[in-house]
C-alpha cells in the first residue's frame, strides 16, 4: 500500500492479514469471513494480560457469545458489558459505567477491551480504553461496513456531549483489528447502503481503479471475496493518510470528502430522519458539483457517482422538508465552533483531493439547491 500504512495480498483471497503501521505503532489487521473465530487466538498471542472487557451492543448479543467463546477458549478472561444499541450510547455517563465495570472486573492496563459492534460501541469503547487507568489495550471487532471501512480504523474516539458530537475524545490505536465480513449478511439494507456512500467516498479519493470496482459494485453485501478486497482497498487507503497524518492537521481531512454539508444536512434534521450515510450521499453530491464550479471536474463524475450511490439505495434527492437556510446555518456553527476556515474537500479528479477554503456561499448553496427533486 502507498505512503508507508502497511501491506497485503493483491488477489481477491478469502482471508487477509494486513500489519498496520501508524508512528511507530504496529497492529495486525484481519478481514475475512469467519474471522470472528481467529480473534481469540489473535488476541491471546499478542496480549500482555488475561483480562478482556468485552463491550457490545443489543443487536449483535449473539455474535458477542461467539466472540466471548473463542476469547475464553483462548485463556482469557472476558467480562461482557452491554450497552444500549445507538446515537445516545456514546456518552460520559456511559463511558463512566464502562470504567466501572472495567474496575469492578478487576483490568488493569496490560489488560484489553474488545469493541464489538458498530461506530457507536467502537467509538464509546474506544475512548474507555484510551482513558481508563491512563489508556489500556484495544481490540476493534466492527460488524458493520461503515465501521469497517471508516471508523474502526484510524484511531479516533470519543462520546458527545449535549453541546455537540464527538466533543469529547482521544486519539487511540487499536492493537488488533478483525473484519469477519458474515457479520454483514445479516445487516439491514439500509444500513449496508449507508456504509456504501463512505465505500464510494474512497472510490472518489482512491482514482479512477477503486472508483471502477465501486461503480460495477453488485447488489450489498456482494460476492465474498471481492468483498473483503474491497474493504482492504477502503481500509489500505484509510491506512495510509492516517499513517501520515494521525492527528488530523492535514491530509486526514480529505477523509472528509461529503460530509461539509453531509453534517450540515445531519444537525440541520436534528440527527433524525436521516443516517449518518445518508447526509453523506447527498454530501458527496454536493462537493462534486462545487468541485465542477470551482476546480474544473469533469461533470460526468457527478453524473456516475449519483447513478452508484442510487443503485444502492442511497439517496441523491433531499427531502423538501429540509430548508437550505438550515443546512447553511448548520455548517457555519460547525465552522465557528472550529475557530478556522471551511476547508471544503472536493476532487479535480477521482485521486486528487483537494481543499477549498471557504468556498464561495452562492456556488454551495446552488450545489444543495441541485438536489431538489
Ligand atoms: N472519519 C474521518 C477520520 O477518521 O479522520
Amino acid at each position: 500500500m502507498g505512503r508507508g500504512g502497511g501491506g497485503g495480498v493483491s488477489q481477491p483471497a478469502s482471508e487477509v492479514a494486513l500489519r498496520a503501521r501508524i508512528g511507530d505503532h504496529e497492529f495486525p489487521l484481519h478481514i475475512g469471513a469467519g474471522a470472528l473465530e481467529s480473534v481469540g487466538p489473535l488476541w491471546a498471542g499478542r496480549a500482555a494480560g488475561d483480562g478482556v472487557l468485552l463491550v457490545f451492543d443489543g443487536n449483535v448479543a449473539a455474535l458477542a457469545e461467539r466472540l466471548s467463546g473463542s476469547l475464553q477458549a483462548a485463556g482469557l478472561r472476558v467480562v461482557l458489558a452491554e450497552v444500549p444499541p445507538g446515537e445516545g450510547s456514546k456518552t460520559m455517563a456511559e463511558a463512566e459505567r464502562l470504567c466501572r465495570d472495567a474496575a469492578r472486573a478487576g483490568l488493569r492496563r496490560a489488560d484489553a477491551i474488545v469493541a464489538l459492534g458498530g461506530g457507536v460501541v467502537g467509538d464509546l469503547a474506544g475512548f474507555v480504553a484510551a482513558s481508563y487507568q491512563r489508556g489500556v489495550r484495544l481490540v476493534q471487532v466492527p460488524t458493520t461496513l461503515l465501521a469497517m471501512v471508516d471508523s474502526a480504523v484510524g484511531g479516533k474516539t470519543g462520546v458527545d456531549l449535549p453541546e455537540g458530537k464527538n466533543y469529547v475524545g482521544a486519539i487511540w490505536q487499536p492493537d488488533l483489528v478483525v473484519m469477519d465480513t458474515t457479520t454483514l449478511e445479516t445487516l439491514p439494507a439500509r444500513e449496508l447502503s449507508c456504509g456504501f456512500a463512505e465505500v464510494v467516498k474512497y472510490g472518489l479519493l482512491d482514482g479512477e481503479e477503486l472508483f471502477g470496482l465501486v461503480e460495477s459494485w453488485p447488489a450489498l453485501p456482494g460476492p465474498e471475496a471481492e468483498l473483503i478486497e474491497l474493504i482492504r482497498r477502503c481500509v489500505e487507503h484509510k491506512l495510509a493518510v492516517v499513517a501520515e497524518d494521525e492527528r488530523d492537521g492535514g491530509i486526514r481531512a480529505t477523509l472528509n470528502l461529503g460530509h461539509t454539508v453531509g453534517h450540515g444536512i445531519e444537525a440541520a434534521v436534528g440527527y433524525e430522519g436521516y443516517r449518518h450515510g445518508e447526509a453523506i450521499s447527498l454530501g458527496l453530491l454536493t462537493a462534486l458539483r462545487v468541485a465542477v464550479e470551482t476546480a474544473g471536474l469533469d461533470p460526468g463524475w457527478r453524473e456516475r457517482t449519483a447513478s452508484v450511490l442510487a443503485r444502492h439505495e442511497l439517496p441523491t434527492r433531499l427531502r423538501p422538508e429540509v430548508a437550505t437556510p438550515d443546512i447553511v446555518d448548520a455548517i457555519s456553527r460547525d465552522k465557528k465552533a472550529d475557530g478556522r476556515a471551511l476547508n471544503m474537500v472536493l476532487i479535480d479528479a477521482p485521486g486528487s483531493p483537494i481543499t477549498l477554503a471557504d468556498p464561495p456561499l452562492e456556488v454551495v448553496v446552488a450545489a444543495i439547491e441541485e438536489l431538489r427533486p
